[in-house]
């Protein structure tokens, strides 16, 4: 049911902790699930990732997709990393079922609010970047 590369992420998860004072971070969730991901930014003057973690209260399938998102933004500028999708952390996964495709659009949504909350610290525009559509609170509140 799982790729070799899904069971490797959910059993040996990539930069895994927090930043401390991270240049973004994002807080989402899925209200169905109640899975949170939160992701830590750390970006450098150029505007270059160079680090990220993650804290996954969730699914392996979460767990595994947050891991490869991190390896995936690592190194990227804030504007490329909007191409990190969550159709390209499933391809880098080599796939995932179709009921954890959820999942993977969580790492998307986490990767997002991070990019939002560091562009809107820094006044900068990020092209193509919408405010994140989940509000954590209103998730915990809902259940
Ligand atoms: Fe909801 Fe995986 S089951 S994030």
């Amino acid at each position: 049911m799982y790729s070799e590369k899904v069971m490797d992420h959910f059993s040996n998860p990539r930069n895994v902790g927090e930043i401390e004072n991270p240049s973004g971070v994002g807080t989402v969730g899925n209200a169905k699930c109640g899975d949170i991901m939160r992701m830590y930014l750390d970006v450098d003057d150029d505007q270059v990732i160079q680090d990220v973690k993650f804290k996954t209260f969730g699914c392996g399938a979460a767990i595994a997709t947050s891991s490869m998102a991190t390896e995936l933004v690592k190194g990227k500028t804030v504007q490329d990393a909007l191409q990190v999708t969550n159709k390209a952390v499933m391809e880098a996964l080599d796939g995932l079922p179709p009921v954890k495709v959820h999942c993977s659009l969580l790492a998307e949504q986490a990767i997002h609010a991070a990019l939002w909350d560091y562009a809107q610290k820094n006044s900068i525009e990020i092209k193509g970047l919408e405010a994140p559509v989940h509000d954590i609170e209103e998730i915990v509140e809902e259940e």
